[in-house]
């Protein structure tokens, strides 16, 4: 069992930085947060949503509001940069508006001139900068970043954390 014993209530509007060693079961509790995994017992609840039990319409809904880093990324190896960014508004055609705010997502990430990369284009760090701006891009109401920072400059990272902890602010909900 990757995460046992685990009673943790973190309060709205707060950020939470999870931390221990590899293997202890951090990118599994995110999962089971993000709803991606369900827990064999016990209650997983954002807000009034009971995540382990979602089902039907609500299931559907959930992941709008959350924005997801993956600790490997998971950007579609086959959409630019901006595309990816854009992803989870597919597949509505986005409008040039819309794409202008993704554009500037990536220039928030400091990816002025790798909007129309795709991803095998990119270094490790600009790949995990485009999964940051996917990840808030939509204003969501929970954003879980699995280690978001691993493979960036301190520099950058001192970026990241800003754009993670105002992400409502700098981007607007499409
Ligand atoms: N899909 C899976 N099925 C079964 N076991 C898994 C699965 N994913 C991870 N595990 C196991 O669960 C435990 C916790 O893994 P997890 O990836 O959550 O750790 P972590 O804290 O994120 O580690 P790291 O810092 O290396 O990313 C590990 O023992 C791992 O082998
Ligand atoms: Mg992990």
């Amino acid at each position: 069992m990757a995460v046992a014993g685990v009673d943790l209530a973190v309060d709205s509007g707060s950020a939470v930085a999870l931390m221990g060693p590899s293997g202890s079961g951090k990118s599994t509790l995110l999962h089971l947060l993000g709803g991606l995994l369900r827990p064999d017992a016990g209650r997983v609840m954002v807000g009034d949503v009971d995540v382990g039990r979602l089902t039907g319409n609500a299931a559907a809904a959930y992941p709008r509001e959350v924005g997801f880093v993956f600790q490997r990324f998971q950007l579609l190896p086959a959409l630019s940069a901006v595309n990816n960014v854009l992803a989870p508004s597919l597949p509505f055609r986005p409008s040039a508006q819309l794409r202008g705010r993704a554009r500037s997502a990536l220039a928030t990430v400091g990816l002025v001139d790798e909007v129309d990369a795709v991803p095998s284009m990119l270094s490790g760090g600009e790949q995990q900068r485009v999964a940051v701006a996917r990840a808030v891009f939509g204003a969501p109401r929970l954003v879980l970043a699995d280690e978001p920072t691993g493979n960036l400059d301190s520099v950058t990272v001192q970026g990241i954390i800003d754009l993670l902890l105002d992400c409502g602010q700098k981007l607007v909900r499409r």
